[in-house]
């Protein structure tokens, strides 16, 4: 008998217009485009213009692409999930607006904060809840505004970071084809090392907290990139290993687009060749939740019925983990 597995059937995406380009950056910050491309693999990255359209606007976005590419009724749709770290507002939720402005009027939503795994953690969630056997349709987006806490002074953060918003639909799958399995982790010493230290419960907002920068993203590059290759690396293996696969066995590798060198470490370690990296962070930079879905968008073409797709990401926390799922349809 055949089980039941939930599948990504549809794909759709947004990047704001605004370029900014690593010249750019260079009349801004003290940096060059030789050193943002050996050191990073970025060329450019999407701004969202005016910043206060929000996180929503991409999602809709991209939503909205979705919905028409599938043709589909968007009352349909059961549940909207946005996986993001900077969503419209710290408390009213941004996928109920989203929900709301796409017409999913029959669905429940939620937002969801992995940082830079949070696509990863989504799937898990949109998966769950369609073998659950309630939902039927999942709208599952990935969507960042970094540009709306990134301080564009601080030459170590500012040349990484993008804006963008992709979007997945997870349906229920007859022929076994969708989410096989995952390896998913979290380390909460990791938040000393990426955070963005105010805005929250521990330090609301105040003069001081504005003064000393505190509502910017803060990290410690070097030791980031370690623990990212390592702990992606670490749960591709596993995953591999417990579905009995080698990394020949893989035709995808979707990875978190943090920086082309991590990409080219995790390749070497998993011994993964330079076809099989699905790669677009010369153009968009780390997009946060949104690299994955992105990623989707830009090499859906390319996709194939049955082909094994896998996953990996890294983000603030830390959060980390690895996914494998085989492609549901031919586009
Ligand atoms: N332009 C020019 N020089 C820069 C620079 C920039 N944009 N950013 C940093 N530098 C300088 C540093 O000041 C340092 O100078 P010094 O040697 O005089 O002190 C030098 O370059 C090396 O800095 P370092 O931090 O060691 O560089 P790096 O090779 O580690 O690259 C990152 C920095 C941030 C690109 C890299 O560490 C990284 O990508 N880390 C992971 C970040 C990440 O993935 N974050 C999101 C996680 S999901």
């Amino acid at each position: 008998m055949t089980r039941k597995t939930a599948a990504i059937t549809a794909i759709g995406g947004f990047v704001p217009e605004f370029v900014l380009t690593n010249d750019a950056l260079a009349q801004m910050v003290e940096t060059s485009d030789e050193w943002i491309t050996t050191r990073t693999g970025i060329k450019e990255r999407r701004l969202l213009k005016p910043m206060s359209l929000g996180t929503s606007y991409m999602a809709i976005a991209a939503a909205k692409e979705l919905i028409q590419k599938k043709n589909l009724n968007p009352i349909d749709i059961d549940l909207v999930i946005v996986c993001t770290a900077t969503p419209d507002m710290p408390v009213s939720s941004t996928a109920a607006f989203v929900a709301t402005e796409i017409g999913a009027s029959n669905a429940f939503g939620y937002d969801l904060q992995g940082a830079c795994s949070g696509f990863l953690f989504g799937m898990s969630a949109a998966a769950a809840h369609i073998s659950s056997g309630r939902y039927h349709k999942v709208l599952l987006i990935g969507a960042d505004t970094m540009s709306s806490i990134i301080d564009y002074s601080d030459r170590t953060t500012c040349v990484i970071f993008g804006d963008g918003a992709g979007a997945v639909l997870f349906e229920p799958n007859d022929e076994g084809l969708g989410l096989q399995d995952e390896v998913l982790r979290v380390d909460g010493k990791g938040r000393d090392y990426l955070n963005v230290k105010a805005g929250g419960a521990i330090q609301p907002a105040s003069i001081h907290t504005i003064n000393n920068k505190a509502h910017f993203l803060h990290q410690e590059g070097k030791s980031v990139f370690k623990f990212a290759v390592s702990n992606m690396t670490a749960a591709a293996t596993q995953l591999l290993e417990q579905n009995n696969l080698s990394t020949y066995d893989i035709d995808y590798v979707v990875a978190h687009q943090a920086n082309k060198r991590i990409l080219d470490s995790i390749a070497k370690n998993l011994d993964l060749t330079s076809k099989q990296m699905l790669i677009n962070i010369e153009r968009y930079g780390n997009t946060t939740a949104a690299t994955l879905p992105l990623l989707l968008w830009d090499y859906e073409n390319k996709l194939k019925k049955n082909q094994k797709l896998l996953f990996t990401a890294f983000g603030g926390g830390f959060t980390w983990g690895a996914t494998y799922l085989t492609w549901a349809y031919n586009s």
